[in-house]
């Protein structure tokens, strides 16, 4: 065959072709072992930080070495509030259960009633992790609830970390979002994350009173305990995260679970 034939150019082009996807996908599949160990790694970074375990750039070592020391993860049956991660039916391996694709399967999710969708997700998965933090003595000392719900832009993706009375406010963090950087985007800036740690979630009968105020929180007044300031220029940023906590501290998110972990505590 000549080099200057059509047949000659269409045979070197089809051998690139399959040169170039024998390289790709090589590739692809020899890259997914170290794309799926950062991806856990990742989680268990956004996990830590929400209980104030790490800080921002703990190398991939400390974060493997705190979290196996210090996190529990545990799955709950968000329907009634028990612990589920020992049922080999419903869950053989735990360790695999894949909560994000859970919440898009109609099996083992539930539409949210308009009404209620204050996170305006509208289906959420039956079961949910939640990570409990151990302190130094081995003692548990927090509880770690992934949470989500809608900004302006996008979905936001966090963990709001709780003291063991329940109440309290151990840090909050947001770790996926697609806010405008400098105004929702902000939900990720450390120094707003810091004002979250101490704040109350709940009011009286533990109905979730915790918000998002416009403006700057006045230290002192009657509600000051339950607000955190607002992100300037993003209101609606803002009122997501409000709406989102609501969500999740109801009776449609953590409250069954809670519930049970408050009369255990009074017994
Ligand atoms: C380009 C652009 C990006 C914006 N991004 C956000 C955002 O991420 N979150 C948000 O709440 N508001 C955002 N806003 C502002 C909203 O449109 C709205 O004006 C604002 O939430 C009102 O908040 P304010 O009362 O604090 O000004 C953006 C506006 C513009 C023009």
């Amino acid at each position: 065959m000549s080099r200057d034939s059509i047949g000659f150019t269409f045979l070197v082009s089809a051998a690139l072709c399959v040169v170039c996807s024998v390289l790709v996908s090589g590739a692809a599949v020899g890259l997914r072992g170290l794309q799926e160990e950062n991806k856990e790694n990742e989680r268990k970074k956004n996990i830590l930080s929400a209980a104030g375990l790490i800080e921002p750039g703990a190398s991939a070592a400390d974060i493997k070495k705190i979290y196996d020391e210090r996190v529990k993860g545990i799955i709950v049956d968000l329907n009634t509030g028990q612990v589920v991660t020992d049922d080999k039916e419903l869950f053989p391996n735990p360790q695999e259960y894949d909560q994000k694709s859970a919440a898009d399967n109609p099996k083992m999710s539930m539409v949210i009633p308009p009404a209620e969708d204050f996170a305006g997700i509208k289906r959420r998965e039956t079961y949910s992790w939640v990570y409990l933090i151990s302190n130094e003595e081995g003692k548990l000392s927090q509880y770690v609830l992934p949470i989500r719900g809608k900004g302006l832009w996008s979905t936001l993706w966090g963990f709001l970390a709780l003291d063991t009375n329940l109440n309290t406010i151990a840090g909050l963090t947001f770790y996926e979002h697609g806010e405008t950087p400098g105004l929702g985007g902000e939900v990720d800036n450390p120094k707003w994350k810091a004002l979250w740690k101490g704040k109350e979630a709940f009011g009286k009968d533990f109905d979730p009173e915790i918000e998002v105020i416009k403006g700057n929180v006045v230290p002192g007044s009657k509600n000051a305990i339950h607000e955190v300031d607002g992100l300037s220029g993003a209101t609606i940023t803002s009122r997501g995260v409000t709406h989102l906590l609501d969500f999740w501290l109801g009776n449609l998110g953590f409250r069954p679970y809670l519930e049970q972990l408050r009369e255990k505590g009074e017994k």
